[in-house]
């Protein structure tokens, strides 16, 4: 066995995200520009070289897997992909779990849940059909809403993220929360954060404190604080009149760096010690460099050991700091 991986600010890292691909079949306004260039093919990982690289996290101490993309379910074979890593499940691996735009669920629900995931979140800015076309440029709400519907029926636990965006989705606060509850859904709230291309007017423009948000919930509900946690950075109240469990993911007016655990790996086999800063690790090199996993676990422990203390995104006076350039599909957020 190795030692558990600890960053310089004492936080072990326990929970990996990984991206298997830079592409989706959307193009949600504050993730991706309208026209996109993908990496060519041959930059991705293969998903035997994924494979090797997660289990060598696993082997490291990672506890939780997530998946992320650009859209996971597009990648080809992903499925393979899935089925591998579920052999860590209760061998190092709590969970293995997936972020997802939901638009393939339908196809792939019953097969994620033979691969042992229990737990999906899946992305949902607004529940009606115009405006859900406007945010992904293109996508189908029907689409998603039968995704969302196997997955369920499947028996998996689905929480549903929901970017909070002003003049775009304040007016479905109560909707969204009304069609969770009914549909047995848990909800989680997103502050917007200032990656890619926009620029700074329109990040600002859409930009919705979750602080706000918060307020106007205790209006209609009676929120109690919850102690328990996911794993991830969501910090959840339940609403007593309805027994539902709501998340806040705040970076920017409750950063929660302090607790970080997470490091994410693209498509490319580039580490990124946080989501809001640019310095990332090479670990295609030693993965192809050595048949031996020897060399990759002394990059990744170099690697963490030069994880930040945090973002520097800050929306305060009127000013967007800490922008970062890259796409927020590059990681996966
Ligand atoms: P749970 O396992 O349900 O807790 O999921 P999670 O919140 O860890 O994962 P999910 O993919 O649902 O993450 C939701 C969003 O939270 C991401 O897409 C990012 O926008 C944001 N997020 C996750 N981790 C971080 C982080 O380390 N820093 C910042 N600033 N944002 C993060
Ligand atoms: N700020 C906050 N969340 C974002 N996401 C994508 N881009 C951003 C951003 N700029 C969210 C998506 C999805 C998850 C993968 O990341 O809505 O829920
Ligand atoms: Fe695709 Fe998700 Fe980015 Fe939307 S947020 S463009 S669904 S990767």
């Amino acid at each position: 066995v190795h030692a558990p991986l600890i960053d310089p600010f004492a936080r072990p890292i326990t929970y990996l995200r990984v991206s298997v691909t830079d592409r989706c079949d959307f193009r949600c306004t504050y993730c991706m520009a309208e026209h996109m260039q993908f990496l060519p093919k041959r930059d991705l990982l293969t998903l035997e070289e994924l494979d090797r690289l997660c289990s060598a996290f696993v082997g490291l101490g990672v506890r939780k897997l997530r998946v992320t993309g650009g859209e996971p379910l597009v990648r080809r074979n992903i499925m393979e992909f899935f089925r591998a890593m579920s052999r860590h499940l209760g061998a190092g691996l709590d969970e293995l779990t997936l972020t997802t735009n939901g638009s393939q669920l339908a196809r792939f629900a019953s097969e994620l849940v033979d691969c042992g995931v229990r737990r999906v979140n899946i992305s949902l800015d607004t529940l009606d059909e115009g405006r859900f076309a406007q945010i992904t440029r293109w996508g189908r709400l029907p689409q998603v809403l039968q995704g969302i519907e196997a997955a369920k029926a499947a028996g998996m636990r689905v929480k549903i993220n929901t970017v909070a965006l002003k003049g775009f989705n304040e007016d479905e606060l109560f909707p969204l929360i009304d069609w969770c509850a009914d549909q047995g859904h848990d909800l989680t709230f997103i502050e917007v954060m200032p990656m890619g291309e926009m620029g700074e007017d329109e990040r600002l423009d859409q930009y919705w404190a979750l602080s706000d948000l918060r307020t106007r919930l205790a209006e209609r509900f009676t929120l109690t604080p919850l102690a328990e946690r996911t794993g991830g950075p969501a910090r959840y109240v339940r609403l007593e009149e309805t027994g539902q469990k709501i998340g806040f993911i705040t970076p920017l007016t409750h950063n929660f760096c302090e607790s970080c655990n997470r490091v994410r790996i693209t498509c490319t086999g580039e580490l990124f010690m946080c989501l809001g800063q640019e310095d990332r690790a090479d670990l295609r090199s030693p993965l192809r460099g050595s048949l031996g996993d020897a060399p990759l676990r002394a990059a990744i422990r170099d690697a963490i050991g030069r994880k930040p203390k945090g973002h520097d995104f800050d929306y305060s006076r009127r000013h967007v700091a800490g922008q970062v350039s890259r796409f927020m599909s590059h990681t996966g957020g």
